[in-house]
């Protein structure tokens, strides 16, 4: 067994054991650990939100004075925090102003999209998917940010993926790829990082 395979079961049990509903967490905890995301205050955008772990970890993030709110065309089935409020829509069509409404007009200090197609098996299907759902979260965000948020966006490597970073790089000061640790090794996923929107 490769010492990936093992630090991804070592993270589907710490998950359990902390009681979140995905090891996914661990993603988003990496990514805060190197760029910072979130402060205590923040109102925060999570897409592609189901079954959970990172709705919980960015609520106990931004703490009671903030927000988050979580939206996946799945139902979220676990209880959420006082400070968390799902919405159960598609990303693709929902409109953006249902989304800023729950901010009071003021806009997001970050949005982050965990946002990914069921897979088909053809990797290029797959791909042109991810894209699809990664250029809808930037699209989001472009319009929901505050200036200087922050932006997170998973996407499935392949071809698009240049086009990919050129768009963050247009609409934020800073670009980051990162791949987290916990990320499986047989996966292909990657994370777009923008940080301080223009
Ligand atoms: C990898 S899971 C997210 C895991 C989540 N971040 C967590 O930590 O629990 C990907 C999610 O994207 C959602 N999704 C895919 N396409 C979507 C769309 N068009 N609109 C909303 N959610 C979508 C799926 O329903 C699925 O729940």
């Amino acid at each position: 067994m490769s010492r990936r395979r093992r630090t991804g079961d070592h993270f589907a049990r710490r998950a359990k054991k902390e009681h979140y509903p995905a090891r996914s967490i661990y993603k988003l905890e990496e990514i805060d650990r190197r760029v910072g995301l979130f402060k205590p205050g923040h109102i925060v955008l999570d897409l592609g939100a189901a079954p959970g772990s990172w709705t919980l970890f960015a609520a106990e993030k931004v703490g009671r004075k903030g927000r988050v709110v979580a939206v996946d065309r799945a139902p979220l089935t676990i209880s959420l925090p006082d400070n968390a409020v799902a919405i159960e829509a598609d990303a693709l069509t929902c409109d953006p102003d249902v989304l800023m409404a729950e901010t009071s007009g003021n806009g997001f200090n970050a949005v982050i999209s965990d946002m990914a197609p069921k897979t088909s098996g053809h990797r290029f299907v797959d791909q042109s998917r991810s894209f699809s759902l990664f250029c809808r979260a930037l699209e989001i965000a472009a319009i929901a940010l505050r200036h200087n948020g922050k932006f997170v966006g998973k996407i499935f490597q392949g071809e698009d993926f240049e086009v990919a970073r050129d768009r963050v790089r247009a609409l934020f000061s800073k670009a980051r790829v990162i791949r987290p640790v916990s990320v499986r090794s047989e996966s292909y996923e990657i994370y777009l990082v923008g940080l301080g929107r223009r």
